[in-house]
This record gives C-alpha cells, sequence and structure tokens, in this order.
C-alpha cells in the first residue's frame, strides 16, 4: 500500500505536468482554429465563437404543377388559390419513390459547396421535416448515407414550419460551443403524396409543395457577421389545429379502414385561426430577435419569412414597417414547402446577390403551434 502511495506521489507531479502540456497544447491549436475562442481561468470560455451560415443551397423537382392543374383533379380555380395565398404554382416529386432525404442531397451538396468547403468537412446533420421518408428512422440518417459521410451524428428535428429555424438554433449553439464545426441545417419536405386532392381536402392541397434548402453552418471568419440571434417558441394548445391525426401510436391499430375512409392520414387546418395567430407571432419574434440584437427594423436589408400564404406575410411586412422591396416572397412559385421555405429563400436570396453584406431577419410560424425568429448577418 505503501509502495502504491509512494509510487503514486511519484507519478502525480508528471502526470499533471503532462495533462498541462495536452491541455495547452489543445487550447494552442483552438486558438489557431478559432481566434474568437479564448480559455478564461478554469478553463472558462471567455467569449465563444460566432456560428455563421457559410453556404445556402436549395433544390426543388422539376416537375411544375400549376394551379390550373389541381382544377383539373379537384373542384377548385386559380382564382380562388391565387387570390387567398399568392400561389400560382408549386413542384411536386416527379414519381413515388422520392423522399425528403433525396430532395436533400443535391441542397446539401451544393451548400457545401458554396460555403468553400468538402462534404467530409460536415461534422453533424440538424434535419428538420414534418415529411420524413418513413415513420423511423429519421430522414437525417439516410442523409448521412446518401452522402457518405462516415458516422457523423444526424439529429431529426419535428417542428414543421418553424423546423428550420429551430434546426439553426442547435447548430449555432453546437458550432458556438465548440461541439461540432460544420453543420448541415436541411430542411427539406415531400407532401404530394399526402394531400387529399378531393373537395374535402382541398383548402389544405392547394397550399404546399416539395422541395429542400440547406445551410452549412460553421465557424464565422469575421466576428462581426453571422447568426446574432435565434429564439424559439412552442404553444401546444393549438396543435390539434394543424395536424395530421392519423398513424397514432397512442391508439391500436393505429390506422383503421375507418380512419382511412375519414381522411385522418392527411393534413387538417383550422386555416383561419393558423392566420390569425401568424400574423400575431410572427412580428412578435422578429421584434424579440431585433431587441435582443439591439437592432431596429431600419438595420433590415432583407426579411426571409416563412411562406404559408402571401396575405400572411403582407400583414406581418407591414406589422413591422419592412417596405416589400426587402421581403423574400417566392410562394407565388413553391407554395409552403414547411420546413424548406427559409433555406430556400435564403439560397434565393444570395443567388440573386441580396445577402452581401446584408443584415437578415427570418420570422417563422407553423403547425405545434412552434414559431421562431433569427438574426443573421451576412
Ligand atoms: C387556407 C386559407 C387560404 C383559406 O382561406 P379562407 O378565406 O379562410 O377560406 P375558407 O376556408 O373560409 O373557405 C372559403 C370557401 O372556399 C371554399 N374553398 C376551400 N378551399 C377551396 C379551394 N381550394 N378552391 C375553391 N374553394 C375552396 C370553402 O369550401 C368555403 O366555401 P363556403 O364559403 O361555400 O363554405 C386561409 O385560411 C389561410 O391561408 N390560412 C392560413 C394557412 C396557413 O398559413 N397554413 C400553414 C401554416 S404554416
Amino acid at each position: 500500500m505503501r509502495l502504491t502511495l509512494l509510487r503514486q506521489a511519484a507519478f502525480f507531479p508528471t502526470r499533471g505536468r503532462l495533462a498541462a502540456v495536452v491541455r495547452n497544447f489543445k487550447q494552442f491549436s483552438a486558438r489557431r482554429r478559432n481566434p474568437l475562442k479564448r480559455d478564461g481561468p478554469l478553463g472558462m470560455t471567455r467569449r465563444m465563437r460566432r456560428a455563421h451560415i457559410l453556404g445556402v443551397a436549395h433544390y426543388v423537382p422539376s416537375r411544375v404543377v400549376t394551379n390550373e392543374d389541381l382544377s383539373k383533379i379537384m373542384p377548385t380555380s386559380d382564382d380562388w388559390i391565387f387570390q387567398r395565398s399568392g400561389i400560382r404554382e408549386r413542384r411536386f416529386i416527379e414519381h413515388s419513390g422520392i423522399g425528403a432525404s433525396d430532395l436533400a442531397v443535391p441542397a446539401c451538396k451544393q451548400a457545401v459547396e458554396r460555403a468553400g468547403r468538402d462534404l467530409a468537412d460536415v461534422d453533424a446533420i440538424v434535419f428538420a421535416t414534418l415529411s420524413p421518408d418513413v415513420m423511423f428512422p429519421g430522414s437525417g440518417v439516410l442523409l448521412q448515407n446518401k452522402l457518405g459521410l462516415e458516422s457523423v451524428p444526424a439529429l431529426d428535428v419535428r417542428n414543421q414550419c418553424s423546423g428550420f429555424l429551430y434546426g439553426l438554433s442547435v447548430a449555432n449553439a453546437w458550432v458556438q460551443s465548440g461541439a461540432y464545426d460544420n453543420v448541415l441545417v436541411v430542411g427539406s419536405e415531400v407532401h404530394s403524396t399526402g394531400l387529399d386532392f378531393t373537395e374535402r381536402g382541398r383548402a389544405v392541397a392547394v397550399l404546399f409543395g416539395d422541395g429542400a434548402g440547406a445551410a452549412l453552418v460553421g465557424v464565422s471568419p469575421d466576428p462581426e457577421k453571422g447568426i446574432r440571434s435565434v429564439k424559439l417558441h412552442s404553444d401546444g394548445s393549438g396543435a390539434e389545429e394543424l395536424w395530421i391525426p392519423a398513424p397514432m401510436s397512442k391508439n391500436e391499430p393505429r390506422i383503421t379502414h375507418e380512419m382511412l375512409d375519414q381522411g385522418l392520414q392527411y393534413p387538417h387546418m383550422n386555416g383561419k385561426q393558423v392566420f390569425r395567430w401568424a400574423v400575431e407571432k410572427m412580428p412578435e419574434v422578429a421584434r424579440e430577435v431585433l431587441a435582443d440584437t439591439g437592432l431596429t427594423v431600419a438595420d433590415i436589408d432583407v426579411f426571409v419569412p416563412h411562406q404559408a400564404n402571401l396575405r400572411i406575410n403582407q400583414f406581418v411586412a407591414a406589422a413591422l414597417d419592412i417596405p416589400e422591396h426587402k421581403v423574400v416572397n417566392n410562394i407565388g412559385r413553391f407554395g409552403n414547402t414547411t420546413a424548406a421555405t427559409i433555406p430556400i429563400g435564403l439560397s434565393e436570396a444570395f443567388e440573386a446577390g441580396k445577402l452581401e453584406n446584408a443584415t437578415v431577419l427570418s420570422a417563422a410560424f407553423g403547425s405545434g403551434y412552434t414559431w421562431a425568429g433569427a438574426l443573421i448577418r451576412f
């Protein structure tokens, strides 16, 4: 026993010195990788890394479905759809067998390329969707496999229209903390296989489209630029105002012929109620991120709202006093692609050169209810 203690006493100083050398080396290399990271007493990070969207891209299927096309399969009209939602057309997958993870692949590859990175640099995935390829596993692991990323973690986010901003908040925290360096945040949806194209479902079926968007979130090379604030909210009292009730694990069996006959496998929405909440909560959360960053509406160059309805976005922009030319609205061409609307909007804004040195505000509201806002300086 005494011999062991003697050995330990002799060993400890050496082990302590060795640990200090290893610690110092790790801190030195972390600082080299990221000049923002400075370790204070007790190893506490005094100033965290700033995360940024380094690249953003989108992908939509080639099949264009116009309001006119829909009016051939159910009682609706271009007039009705356009007047109420601003939608003229949307994209649907070309054929059965294409899932949300498939649409995400080209969007992710391009986002990584635009970030000037390789797929091998990606060290985590956050996949937001309300239309996963299958009930389980999540679409994140399917995407991980399709991108050939070796064993990186894949997290699925189920926050519907706010899903991308929820995912962005996770990636932001991971990158800031140093847990991961390059996180793919994906929003991807295939709605067209799950809509009720009969008179019963027409109020919902005309609104949705398929598509994907992706952003690579990594360490901001410039401390002045990057994700400045992300705010998230939910209120489950509104869960049944916009939902797909079946299949449901609380019921045995999870789905019955009777449920199918009732159309419970399709989205059900209390449109007027959702509209009322959206026009209240989106400006509210937008003001919250502005207050958090000390900025005002006058500082905003580009507003990228979720695309549920053009009228909602016009209300929200008016409530915030954001002029129309600063608002990205593409619902006319894509419909509501839920978790994908914001990365698609960001990607189109990037392609139009609007993100360069821009201060960008984003806000979303959707099923849950969930709502979220973000402010990013490009
Ligand atoms: C869905 C929405 C466009 C419906 O607009 P609305 O003015 O509320 O329309 P209503 O549901 O009251 O329907 C009005 C009439 O049009 C009919 N109608 C519904 N869908 C129709 C369609 N696709 N084509 C033609 N007529 C339709 C209804 O049957 C109803 O007829 P009735 O008056 O004879 O009963 C609107 O409520 C909305 O945009 N809500 C928010 C949606 C949203 O944001 N969803 C996603 C959240 S992320």
